[in-house]
């Protein structure tokens, strides 16, 4: 039995437990292989490419016969071009650590000939450990400079630019104590994974860089993410479609655009997202505290979410669920379609606002909101004499010790 020796994953409650062994108990057994990418011609310094050298060292990490096999970047600071790791791997274990500084390519040019949709990947590997405490560089000041989003007339303008970190069809899977600094765009995206930990991370990048969201999840279940320091120029955390069983917990946030769920139903899909438990955040200055986003066009559900224990200091929309997103912003017609919310509660949010709406529930006539909990609620104005209000159109559910804003529904 391989019970100890490495990480355990339970999966029980429809929530992910993880045990992790700590070194004195691993098994005696335990065979380990470790590769350093300096052995495969790394080069540090910032100005040589090392993707070849960081692939031939994955190579060798992947391919050991090994039950444990660690790919050491020592720490110095490595240029990286885009480049894709790839499993299945052989041993149980893949431990990628980062002891220096990985940087990616300072011009959008280095993505001639890639995916300009992504930097650093892993595809298919399970059991795999990323962990730090060296940094993700994505020196993405380049890609911002003509992103579409704040450059829209400029010629030649980007939609999309590079994920710092996509981790695609994974299990069993932990990211751990990497700081992550100036993404083109998402920093870290989760895919098609079931059974990952992200915890003790640190994402860093201006509150006016475009679309660099923290971490994105989507298309994955029983995720984890604990005690993490976001500042960005988007969503801290944005969960999308075909999600269930995420547990968010201990997280600063700020700025950026706060806690996401979606926006989902873009292109009339059926969504599905349930399960989703949010916890002990502290936003700062942020757009948003805790938002649910579905367009008109979509149809499935969204239940089973509960934020809790939020505190939130001069954020635009503490409480937001926008069920009317469209793509004539303010103009949208009333549709028959809508995305299904219901079972959603809001509980222990203290704090301020930075705008008069502190609770903001806008659904359709056609779907509405049903079984919305708010309970123990005091979010003041963030600007002195000001009151704030609570807006519900087509939202059902309870209050319960809403002190301010007086909330739109009672028991
Ligand atoms: C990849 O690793 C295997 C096993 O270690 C080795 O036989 C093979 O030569 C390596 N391939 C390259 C291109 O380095
Ligand atoms: C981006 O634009 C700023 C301001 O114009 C400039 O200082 C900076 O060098 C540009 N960055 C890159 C990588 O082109
Ligand atoms: C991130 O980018 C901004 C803008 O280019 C720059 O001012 C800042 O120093 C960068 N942060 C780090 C840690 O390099
Ligand atoms: C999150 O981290 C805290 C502090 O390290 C720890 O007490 C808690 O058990 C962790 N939660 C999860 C779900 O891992
Ligand atoms: C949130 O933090 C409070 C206070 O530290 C703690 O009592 C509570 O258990 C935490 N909740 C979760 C889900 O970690
Ligand atoms: C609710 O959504 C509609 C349609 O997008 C919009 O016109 C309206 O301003 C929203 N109401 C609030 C209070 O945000
Ligand atoms: C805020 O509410 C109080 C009590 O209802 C009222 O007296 C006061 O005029 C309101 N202030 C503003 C700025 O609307
Ligand atoms: C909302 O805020 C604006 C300015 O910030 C103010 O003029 C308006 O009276 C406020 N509305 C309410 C209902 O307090």
């Amino acid at each position: 039995m391989h019970l100890q020796g490495s990480y355990l994953f339970l999966l029980f409650l429809g929530i992910v437990s993880v045990i992790t062994a700590s070194s004195e108990h691993e098994h005696a057994n335990t065979t380990r292989a470790t590769f350093n990418v300096l052995d495969y011609g790394a080069v540090s310094g910032g100005h040589k490419d090392n993707a070849l050298a960081f692939w031939e060292a994955w190579n060798a990490t992947c391919n050991s016969e090994a039950e444990r096999s660690t790919l050491v970047i020592p720490k110095l600071r490595f240029l990286v071009n885009p480049i894709t790791f790839y499993g299945p791997c052989k041993p149980q274990r893949i431990h990628f650590l980062i002891l220096g500084k990985i940087l990616a390519p300072k011009s959008p040019e280095a993505w001639r000939d890639f995916d300009p949709g992504q930097w650093l990947a892993f595809h298919g590997v399970n059991g795999l450990e990323l962990a730090g405490p060296g940094s993700i560089n994505g020196r993405g000041s380049g890609w911002w400079n003509q992103s579409c989003r704040y450059h829209p007339k400029l010629e030649g303008c980007t939609s999309l630019a590079p994920t710092a970190l996509k981790v695609l069809s994974c299990q069993n899977s932990y990211i751990r104590d990497i700081h992550f600094i100036n993404s083109s765009q998402a920093h870290v995206t989760i895919q098609g994974c079931h059974g990952i930990k992200i915890e003790n991370l640190k994402i860093e990048a201006p509150g006016n860089s475009p679309n660099t969201n923290g971490i994105h999840i989507h298309s994955s279940r029983n995720v984890i993410i604990n005690n993490t320091i976001i500042g960005s120029g988007d969503d801290c955390i944005s969960i999308g479609d075909h999600i269930s069983n995420i547990v968010i917990s201990y997280i600063k946030c700020g700025p950026g655009h706060g806690i996401s769920i979606g926006s989902l139903g873009k292109s009339g899909n059926v969504v599905q997202v349930e399960n989703i438990h949010v916890s002990n955040v502290t936003l700062l200055g942020t757009t948003n505290g805790a938002r649910i986003k579905t367009w008109q066009v979509g149809r499935g559900n969204v239940r089973g979410v509960r934020f809790e224990d939020f505190f939130l200091d001069s954020v635009k929309n503490p409480i937001i669920i926008d069920q009317n997103y469209c793509n004539v912003r303010g103009a949208c017609k009333e549709l028959t379609t809508g995305v299904q919310i219901r079972d959603v509660s809001f509980k222990n949010f203290y704090g301020t606002s930075r705008t008069n709406i502190s609770i903001n529930l806008n659904c359709t006539l056609s779907v509405p909101c049903t079984g919305i909990l708010l309970k123990s609620i005091y979010l003041r104005s963030a600007i002195p004499g000001q009151n704030v209000t609570s807006s519900c159109k087509n939202a059902y559910g309870t209050a319960f010790g809403v002190v301010q804003p007086i909330p739109c529904f009672q028991i």
